[in-house]
């Protein structure tokens, strides 16, 4: 399984830092946005990730990762030129997926809590799952219906007249067929190639499946001021609390055995010194 974070866009609501990088380069509490997405496709698992933004940001991700061996990854990185779209990623990193199946997640979507929705669907995926995360404003979103089985009966892009609560979050699943499915879209009225579209296809072929995600986890938005910080509120509190990082990504690299102890110990070593460092030698130290 090969991972995709898609960390470019207009970031127009976020403006004017965007006009500098890409949100996915802004603080959430005490690290920066992309290390989140970053974060749940290692916790699925995943070590060979694309990376895709604008020609700006991309050296800033170069510099925050390098190829990512470090923590045990491969990390490499494409252009997207201008955001034509979410079903984009498969098109510009169809080398990078090969003939492998492929988890697409958007670089400004934060995941917190059990997440056991993704390892499922990471599983036992055949076609393309996406998820179904409840919210009280279902005409702002992707809203997806389904049956008892998970299989979904209609996918529709902020209907007027939502058929469900359920919103679609920026975290999908597919198989092999996802790069042909995007190569032959046409772009919307809105001139963007929609990730809707690529699972309606699915949908079309019967393999479009549906993971409720439950309501102990947290989905959250960051594409505004505000959403960035009860984020980092949001985030700030439990790490305070609890005395435990989230979305700590050497940390993880660690705790998934990606690396060793000495490799750990490499990384930590090469950090000044700090708060995020000496997190780091508490885990070092009690593991
Ligand atoms: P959006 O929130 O739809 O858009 P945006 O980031 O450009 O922000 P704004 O609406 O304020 O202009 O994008 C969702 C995520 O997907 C975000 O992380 C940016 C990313 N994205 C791309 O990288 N390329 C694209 O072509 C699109 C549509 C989105």
């Amino acid at each position: 399984m090969k991972g995709i974070i898609l960390a470019g866009g207009a970031g127009t609501r976020l403006y004017p830092i965007s006009k500098i990088y890409s949100k996915q380069l802004t603080l959430i509490y005490d690290k920066p946005l992309i290390y989140f997405p970053l974060s749940i496709l290692m916790l699925g698992g995943i070590k060979e990730i694309l990376i895709i933004s604008n020609d700006e940001t991309i050296p800033f991700y170069k510099k925050l990762f390098g190829d990512g061996s470090e923590i045990g990854l491969q990390i490499n990185y494409a252009v997207q030129p201008a955001p034509n779209g979410i079903a984009e990623s498969f098109i510009i990193g169809s080398g990078f997926v090969g003939k492998d199946s492929v988890t697409l997640i958007l670089g400004d979507n934060i995941f917190y809590g059990k997440l056991d929705f993704m390892y499922n669907a990471i599983k036992n995926n055949t076609g393309a799952t996406v998820f179904g995360y409840r919210v009280n404003d279902p005409e702002r979103y992707g809203i997806v219906e389904f049956d008892e089985n998970g299989k979904v009966l209609s996918i529709e892009e902020k209907p007027n007249e939502p058929k469900s609560n359920f919103a679609v979050p920026g975290l999908y699943v597919y198989n092999n067929d996802v790069v042909e499915i995007s190569k032959n879209l046409k772009p919307s009225p809105r001139g963007e190639l929609e990730i809707t579209d690529v699972n309606i296809e699915y949908m079309k072929r019967g393999q479009l499946r549906v993971e409720k995600i439950g309501r102990g986890v947290a989905w959250l938005d960051t594409g505004t001021p505000e959403s960035l910080l009860q984020a980092s509120n949001f985030f700030g509190t439990i790490e305070d609390r609890q005395g435990l990082k989230v979305a700590c990504i050497e940390e993880i690299a660690y705790y998934m055995d990606f690396i060793n102890e000495k490799q750990f110990k490499d990384v930590i070593y090469k950090m000044p010194k700090c708060n995020y460092r000496a997190y780091l030698e508490q885990v070092l130290n009690n593991k």
